[in-house]
């Protein structure tokens, strides 16, 4: 069995962050969410990996993920030349895929109990296609199953205007070969796009066994900065790599779940977990709060910061003020002259510089 992760797309969604960075390599709990992918396939016993890239960010994916020696699998890159679908993704696939089953995994997308049980599922139940579905207030959003009372599917729809359930397609399938035939008898959507969800709906058509399961655990498509943030709670929640690697001055106190990484240093801050701090920042006299993680070499003095995601290398020095939900980008400067104290909530594109007068 293969695994295939689609990490194309341009992010559009996720603008200014995504100018400069794939949406897949955003951090959540400071690792790229691409490598939960990765590291979810690994652990059902897959090793070779291809990962769908795009013209736009795909050698930064490819810099950042690499051919999988680090996790002695193989990886590699099959460049679909524009973004036309996820089943065009597929159809792009083909020659590495060859008739192999495999694990269809939307790079932006994470789930809590991983890949494992799915495909053990798929190996008792052979079946043809596995879909997996996740009761959803926002159906018109994504793909949409429609199931009998024995929970059959009886159809699927892409963000149908009036859905008939509220389950939606969760962004992991497994494949037999037959996907390949009906994607080459589907025609594009009215976005333009080869729908995954439609080869899917043309296989139940033509009677080939398709069965789905309703996920009850957590299930998170980070396309929009909220959702990036809801991943970060998640995961930070549940974090059990729990360890101080860094200097700590006798005026701070971390509580709860901290990570802190190699030469940190920390002086007269609070830290109140779960929240991670990567390696080589410098905190001084600020508060840290609850689902907050801060990148690898990142500088913060005089600031509250909660429930938020910054990344490497961002500088938040003199500032006096509180920073919740938001999203800094890499290397970003964010001063401020004034004492009074306010909140922000923001979203800042890498290299941004901001001066709150
Ligand atoms: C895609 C699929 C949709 C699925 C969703 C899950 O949507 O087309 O059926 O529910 O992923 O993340 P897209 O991200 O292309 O809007």
């Amino acid at each position: 069995m293969k695994g295939l992760i689609l990490s194309g797309g341009k992010g559009t969604r996720m603008r200014p962050i995504t100018h400069t960075a794939a949406k897949q390599l955003l951090p959540v709990a400071n690792k790229p969410i691409l490598f939960y992918a990765v590291e979810a396939l690994i652990e059902a016993g897959i090793k070779s990996i291809g990962i769908i890239i795009s013209p736009e960010t795909g050698e930064e994916v490819r810099q950042c993920v690499g051919d999988g020696e680090r996790w002695s699998i193989e990886i590699k890159y099959i460049l679909q030349d524009q973004p036309l679908g996820l089943a065009h993704a597929v159809k792009t696939a083909r020659d590495y895929l060859k008739d192999d089953t495999f694990v269809m995994y939307l790079g932006d997308n994470l789930i809590k109990d991983g890949v494992a049980p799915l495909v053990e599922r798929f190996k008792t139940n052979k079946p043809d296609a596995q879909i997996l579905l996740k009761e959803v207030p926002n159906p018109t959003s994504f793909g949409v199953a429609e199931l009998n009372g024995n929970g059959r599917i009886l159809c699927l729809e892409e963000k149908p205007a009036k859905p008939k359930s509220n389950l939606a397609l969760v962004g992991v399938y497994l494949f037999t070969s037959k996907i390949h035939n009906a994607i080459d008898e589907i025609k594009p959507s009215k976005r333009g796009e080869l729908e995954i969800t439609d080869a899917i709906q043309r296989m139940i058509t033509k009677g080939e066994h398709v069965d789905s399961h309703v996920l009850t655990s957590w299930w998170l498509d980070t396309g929009k900065k909220d959702d990036m943030l809801e991943a970060n709670r998640v995961v930070l929640d549940e974090m059990t790599d729990v360890s101080m690697l860094g200097n700590l001055d006798e005026q701070s106190r971390l509580s709860g779940r901290v990570h802190v990484g190699k030469g940190s240093i920390l002086k007269n801050c609070t830290v109140r977990g779960p929240a991670v701090i990567g390696a080589d920042c410098v905190l001084e006299n600020s508060y840290v709060g609850p689902f907050t993680s801060i990148g690898d070499g990142a500088r913060v003095s005089h600031a509250e910061i909660e429930h938020s995601i910054l990344r490497e290398k961002c500088q938040i020095l003199d500032f006096n003020g509180r920073i919740e939900d938001s999203l800094i980008g890499v290397n970003v400067e964010l001063t401020r002259s004034q004492s009074k104290p306010v909140a922000f909530r923001l979203m800042l594109g890498d290299d941004s510089k901001v001066e709150v007068v």
